[in-house]
């Protein structure tokens, strides 16, 4: 039965395997969402009623292991070498004469690649599994990242085993960032306040760098792999061991050509300098590689960099433009932004009209003006920004610009707060403010209520008839048909949209209330660790605290939202207009059935929190004191009076690890 059951569960991640590389390598995908969800699910049903089938290449398995202090280091077997640049064709045919020198008029054949702007990355398959994935770090030692690259889903958990991949394999390439994902991470990041990534290449390292890998899950990290440490035993270039590395599983970029002339080489450099920006990731050049691995070997490597490969730049693209105005925006939280309004121009793929310029501290140290000549460039080839003023080219009659002292907006005192480069508009009830919370509230990762869009918003706060994230469930038809350029069935529409916002799940409400520091993930920490809005909004600092990834600022930030007497009262009106948050639910086991368990010590593998929600998951009470009522005292590291209190009561005490072990063999903990 059991070896019946081992092959349906091997026969499903075969499945799976076989459709992620289809969807996240080679982006033809065969079969439904839907679909692939069944049988994820299925797999997922049967691993948690045999857990002792689970293994660590299965695709369920991909966010495993828990936060850690600090990353391993490891020593590279063959040391990860940089490439020399180039930055023009001149240069590049200065390498392709070096080349057939040392080759002697040899015949040559080159791969053009991209050079993806990234982070390089060395990934060890041992029979096949991924065992270590480690950084470049100096080039002989790096980061142990292997929890965190696990999370990448165009990074097979286990190669095609059916094309014979060698019995050791290191396969080396580069871990990135796509150009959306920087932005909505970006966009993520400033509206829960917190700092900017100047690009995806720092983006993607940073999101590598994490101590929990599940929060590395959710930035959509991708990947493309461009060599081996050592050659692959039936491959002679490195064209075939391309291929090779494609029929494993792995994901090889497809814009990779193989060409015999420089002159080509060049074209196809050129050609990618300006066709890059249509790609879903950023470039900063290209590679140039000698196919033949016997040539590779003749030329050999400095100490630096291979003598066979060669890397041509992109210039950073910049733009040269003029500052028309100076606008200061009024965000949600009340933060004055600054934002310069340029004379058009074209930058990378676009047409550039404006840039936010961050903050008045930034405006000071780039001394922009109004009238100014600035060079702008694209961070991520996304987001504009204003690299420096050309000084020379300064009106003398430009003035500084004044860094304001009232809302635009609304008039009231602005503040600045301890710690804070931002300026703040002090007025609560700023109409500007109200405006981009509501934008923020009903757009699509909150509420997600269509239809109701800027102007709408505008013209609601305008009229008074929108004072508060609840008044928008108080709208009538009445109240929306009287707005201008609004017809009947837009109205109808926007109410349809309204009611059925009534039943986002709890951590889209969550996020929706635009708390300081409280993002997406954030409010979806809190919606699982909590499950339910009363929990949150009365958790205290200490209790919020114990949650893994809520640190005293999210605490307390969230506590004295909460604190608000109107906040709990717009809250409530909510609640009586019928929004219901939903919870998504967890299954629940009867193993711990009514049993009261006294949780002691310093634990290891949980949190205070964490533990009490799996004793109630599976059916326990949690309790703060041994008596002779309590059924097991789950005692960790330095447990004291309470462990001495169960012995002296002969009440049953049992270790963190078995504890663990015993809600292991009952595995019925999986989401619904
Ligand atoms: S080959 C010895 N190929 O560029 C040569 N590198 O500036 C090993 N990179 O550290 C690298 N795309 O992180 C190679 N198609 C590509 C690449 C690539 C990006 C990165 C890599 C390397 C850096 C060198």
């Amino acid at each position: 039965m059991d070896s019946e059951l081992s092959k349906q569960i091997e026969k499903l991640r075969e499945e799976i395997n076989y459709h992620d590389n289809l969807y996240y390598v080679l982006n033809k995908p065969k079969i439904s969402d839907y679909e692939y969800d069944t049988l994820f699910n299925k797999l997922k049903e049967l691993e948690a009623a045999h857990p002792e089938l689970i293994t660590t290449d299965s695709p369920t398995q991909r966010v495993s292991g828990k936060p850690i202090k600090s990353f391993n280091q490891i020593k590279h077997n063959t040391p990860m070498l940089s490439i020399d640049n180039t930055y023009n064709p001149e240069q590049l045919r200065g390498f392709d004469q070096r080349v057939r020198k040392q080759l002697k008029d040899e015949e040559i054949e080159y791969v053009v690649e991209l050079k993806i702007d990234g982070l390089a990355i060395s990934l060890t398959y041992q029979d096949s599994v991924l065992t270590q994935a480690a950084t470049r770090g100096d080039g002989e030692t790096g980061d142990d990242v292997t929890n965190n690259v696990r999370t990448i889903k165009s990074i097979p958990l286990r190669l095609n085993s059916k094309k014979m991949p060698p019995k050791f394999l290191e396969v080396r390439g580069e871990v990135y960032m796509p150009k959306k994902s920087f932005a909505s991470l970006n966009q993520l990041r400033a509206e829960a306040g917190e700092s900017l990534f100047a690009n995806p290449r720092n983006a993607a390292a940073g999101s590598l760098k994490l101590l929990d890998p599940r929060i590395t899950a959710s930035r959509n990290l991708s990947f493309f792999a461009y060599s081996t440490a050592e050659t692959i035993e039936d491959s002679q270039s490195h064209y075939q061991s391309l291929k090779r590395l494609k029929d494993f599983g792995l994901p090889i970029n497809p814009h990779t050509e193989k060409v015999s002339d420089i002159e080509k080489v060049i074209e196809i450099c050129n050609s990618w300098q300006t066709q890059r920006y249509e790609l879903d990731y950023q470039i900063d050049g290209m590679v140039v590689k000698v196919n033949s691995f016997a040539q590779q070997e003749k030329l050999g490597t400095t100490a630096r960099s291979p003598r066979w490969c060669i890397s041509f730049k992109f210039p950073a693209e910049q733009a040269t433009t003029v500052v028309e105005s100076i606008d200061v925006q009024v965000g949600k939280t009340g933060a004055l932004t600054p934002v310069a309004n340029f004379k058009p121009v074209k930058l990378a793929g676009t047409v550039v009209k404006r840039a936010s310029l961050h903050n008045f501290d930034e405006i000071r140290r780039l001394d922009v003006r109004v009238g100014d000549t600035v060079v702008i460039e694209k961070a991520g080839e996304i987001i504009p920004q204003v690299v420096r003023v050309v000084k020379d080219k300064r009106n003398i009659f430009t003035q500084e610009f004044e860094i304001p002292t009232k809302c635009p907006s609304c008039g009231g005192d602005v503040i600045k707060d301890q710690d804070e480069v931002s300026l703040r508009c002090n007025n609560d009830n700023c109409p500007a403010k109200l405006k981009e919370k509501l934008i923020y509230f009903v757009a699509r990762n909150q509420m997600d209520i269509e239809n109701l869009g800027p102007a709408v918003i505008g013209q609601l706060v305008d009229k008074g008839l929108v004072k508060n994230f609840a008044d928008i469930y108080k709208l009538t038809l009445f109240d929306i048909i009287n707005l201008d350029r609004i017809a009947q069935k837009s109205a109808e529409n926007i109410l349809e949209a309204i009611e059925k916002s009534k039943k986002r799940p709890l951590w889209r409400l969550i996020c929706a209330l635009g708390i300081r520091h409280v993002g997406a993930q954030n409010a979806e920490v809190l919606s699982n660790a909590l499950g339910s809005l009363e929990a949150i909004m009365n958790a205290t600092v200490e209790e919020l605290e114990e949650i893994e990834q809520i640190g005293p600022i999210i605490a307390q930030s969230i506590v004295s939202f909460f604190n608000l007497e109107k906040n709990r009262k717009m809250i409530k009106e909510m609640l009586e207009c019928g929004v219901t948050p939903t919870i998504e639910k967890k299954k629940h086991s009867d193993l711990l059935k009514d049993k009261v368990i006294v949780v002691t010590g310093t634990l290891e593998n949980f949190t205070r929190e964490s533990i009490k929600q799996i004793i109630k998951e599976n059916g326990g009470k949690p309790s703060s004191s041994v008596s002779k009522k309590t059924d097991f005292v789950i005692a960790g590291k330095k447990a004291g009076s309470k462990l001495e209190k169960a012995k002296a009561l002969g009440v049953k005490v049992v270790t963190e690890e078995e504890f663990e072990n015993m809600i292991n063999e009952s595995t019925n903990i999986s989401e619904d």
